[in-house]
């Protein structure tokens, strides 16, 4: 199984460290840092940086074998993109309008489209959102994997299965057995870019996560973190190690929900740091919860427009699930076409972002994946921690991965995939 089709390289900007990637006539623009590479060269690109040189024989090999299915994929997707007519209000039309001539959409624009009420209304605004979508990135898909490798956590927070006070069973995988998992994920399955998360667990001590990192360089993929708060001179060693992205969430816009459930926590530290690590290079993927008590609609946009202001690389936001046994336990849950909303309006903002389809999101029913991707999502993660962990990483109930086989849940993915059309290639800078 294979998640990135391998580029040739067409031509080197120099200056820039960029390079001009071909996937079958299509081009791209990627980052090219870490490795020296010249034109005609095939190589991999995860999160629009080359991670990795390939031989030719290997990269053709590849290539033939995904051509025709390409194509497909290609048509298929073109097909489903189209914006069917439909029936709608003056008022949606014209600020579809504003998209189409490239005028910027005020507050008071989003949030008519996230107050929607007739579903042919909303039907129409993920249409159009999957149509800029495919405009903009073709049939690109990225598919990351994520390993979930401590619940360990020194946070409260009240929405969080895996706060500190709730008592659940904890575990901690070792630095060996989390290099032992990649390599099977890469070797084994075809990752080509992973997601080590965990609470904040300070057992990873700055030691403990370069050498694991510096280790899964040696596999040529790109290293996501999500581990939460670390001081700058820590991420700047562990950019050093090897590591280029980083999934932090800033979890809600609004201040006072912030400071109300994440105790002894402080909002701006997380602003800063997420805006440090953009300035010195990392891909970011930022995002928030939505359907957090006392959120309002406007907080909701604030969200949207904080994730943009922000310079995200990937938005990555989902549905707050009720969690027993934690402070927020009787809170309602979330409509889902609040989620799939927000996902079009953050297209029509960011045409050429990454939007991912969060694990929360699909936690909702088996159809959300789907209609994530159909509303002008166009990134995945598929979660390859092992079973007998995969439980106690309880941020929230209802995982639908919860008791599947990793090779079964990609199977399921990349199956889902084909049905609309989508290919898992690196989308480009
Ligand atoms: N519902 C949905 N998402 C949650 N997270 C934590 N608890 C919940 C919940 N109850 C999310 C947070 C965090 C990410 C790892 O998981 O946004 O950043």
């Amino acid at each position: 199984m294979c998640y990135a089709i391998p580029g040739k390289i067409i031509r080197l900007k120099e200056k820039e460290n960029i390079a001009i990637l071909d996937y079958y006539g299509e081009h791209r623009n990627v980052l090219n840092e870490l490795l020296d590479v010249k034109i005609g060269d095939y190589v991999y690109a995860q999160g629009g940086i080359i991670i990795d040189k390939i031989s030719k024989k290997e990269a053709l090999e590849i290539l033939n074998f995904w051509k025709q299915k390409f194509q497909e994929l290609k048509k298929t997707d073109k097909k489903l993109s189209k914006v069917k007519d439909i029936k709608a209000s003056d008022n949606l039309f014209e600020i579809l309008q504003k998209v189409n001539y490239k005028k910027e959409l005020s507050k008071e624009d989003m949030l008519f489209l996230l107050n929607l009420k007739n579903p042919n209304e909303f039907k129409l605004l993920y249409e159009f959102a999957n149509n800029l979508r495919q405009k903009e990135h073709d049939n690109a898909c990225c598919v990351h994997g994520i390993i979930e490798f401590s619940n360990y956590c020194k946070n409260d927070c009240y929405y969080c299965g895996i706060r500190n006070s709730r008592n659940i069973k904890r575990y901690r995988m070792s630095p060996k057995q989390i290099i032992d998992i990649v390599k099977h994920a890469v070797k084994q399955l075809g990752f080509k870019a992973l997601v080590l998360q965990s609470g904040e667990d300070s057992w990873y001590n700055e030691e403990k996560l370069i050498n694991i990192i510096r280790e899964l360089k040696k596999l040529g993929i790109l290293i996501f973190l999500s581990i939460g708060i670390k001081s700058k001179e820590t991420y700047d060693k562990l950019y050093k190690a090897g590591a280029r992205a980083v999934l932090l969430r800033f979890e809600t816009s609004n201040k006072n929900i912030f400071h109300e459930l994440r105790p002894n926590t402080d909002f701006d530290e997380r602003i800063n740091l997420i805006k440090y690590l953009k300035s010195k290079g990392w891909i970011i993927a930022t995002g928030f919860l939505i359907g957090l008590p006392e959120e309002s609609q406007n907080d909701i946009i604030n969200n949207i427009l904080l994730t943009k202001e922000l310079k995200t690389d990937m938005y990555s936001f989902g549905p707050f699930i009720p969690c027993k046994n934690t402070p927020l336990q009787n809170e309602p849950l979330i409509n889902k076409n609040i989620i799939l909303k927000s996902i079009a309006i953050s297209r029509l903002l960011d045409k050429k972002a990454k939007i991912l389809v969060t694990t929360a999101l699909e936690s909702l029913d088996k159809n959300s994946k789907k209609q994530g991707l159909l509303a002008g999502a166009n990134s995945l993660m598929i979660n390859i921690t092992p079973k007998k962990y995969r439980h106690d990483y309880y941020l929230y109930p209802g995982r639908l991965d919860k008791n599947k086989e990793i090779t079964d849940n990609i199977e399921e993915t990349i199956n889902l995939l084909y049905s609309i059309g989508r290919a898992p290639t690196d989308i480009g800078v």
